[in-house]
């Protein structure tokens, strides 16, 4: 097993709550890790802290040996480690072919002297991503509204959105917060069969989510947290039957 990403003694409060205790994982490559846990177990906040959007009180976490605790999201991202966020956070005003294409690694226009002087490697960098983002909606079957305000999608079609926001940057891990969450079952599985063939791109994901089927269906291991802390971990069958894990529920 070659470990991807190690999170090691995190811990992180907010005005006296506890929101990651002590917290400890790993990912291995090419992995689906299943991240579950009941509401406000601090599964979000495990998200925003790997990716530098919230400072960790205490810990280190390494991506491929490099110690990345303390970057930025920007850096974090360049990494190679991508997430969506569990309220989305598309920019509606803008096309969903535009979404795409802001989520691009390589954004020429981001350099300053490239606003002003837009050179034949500019122009090919921003022709060679907006094919990439046309082939990603072809293949997900939403072409067809590439030009339509994200703001005009359906709840569904704008969860399948943001996760190929998130793949367009091309990032080894990614980071799916409730990527199924309050879509309808034919989206669910579009969605899921996704994530399932990421691993054979050589990606690996953790995933947050509710849905037990969902679990069941695409991750080989499961990592249950409770109050910050890691409370079980093992296969789907071994959390769900792991007295602790039923306890945390019924309290
Ligand atoms: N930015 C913040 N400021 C203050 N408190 C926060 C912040 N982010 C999270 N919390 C609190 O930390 C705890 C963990 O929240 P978190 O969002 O990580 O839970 P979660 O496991 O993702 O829950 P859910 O399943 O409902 O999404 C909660 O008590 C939450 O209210
Ligand atoms: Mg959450």
């Amino acid at each position: 097993m070659k470990e991807l990403l190690k999170i090691q003694n995190c811990n992180k409060h907010f005005d006296g709550i506890t929101a990651l205790d002590n917290f400890n994982c790993e990912i291995s490559k090419n992995e689906i890790l299943g991240l579950i846990g009941p509401n406000g177990a601090g599964k979000s906040t495990l998200f925003n802290v790997i990716t530098g959007f919230i400072p960790a009180d205490s810990g280190m976490i390494n991506f491929k040996n490099f110690n990345i605790s303390k970057k930025t999201p920007s850096k974090i991202n360049n990494y190679g480690i991508s997430r969506t966020f569990q309220d989305l956070r598309l920019i509606r005003q803008m096309t969903v072919l535009e979404n795409v294409l802001l989520a691009f690694k390589d954004q020429p226009g981001e350099h300053l002297e490239n606003v002003f002087f837009r050179n034949n490697k500019v122009k090919k960098i921003e022709s060679e991503n907006k094919k990439k983002a046309m082939e990603l909606l072809k293949n997900t079957g939403i072409l067809n509204k590439a030009n339509d305000l994200a703001d005009d999608l359906s709840y569904g079609q704008q969860k399948l959105l943001s996760l190929l926001c998130c793949l367009a940057s091309d990032a080894e891990l990614l980071l799916l917060d409730e990527p199924i969450a309050g879509i309808n079952p034919a989206m669910i599985e579009k969605i899921l069969s996704i994530i399932n063939e990421l691993p054979k791109q050589g990606k690996s994901v953790i995933i947050i989510e509710h849905n037990m089927d969902a679990i069941n269906k695409i991750c080989n291991r499961v990592v249950f947290m409770d109050a910050g802390k890691k409370v079980s971990e093992g296969t789907p069958a071994e959390v769900r039957n792991d007295p602790k894990v039923i306890e945390a529920y019924l309290d």
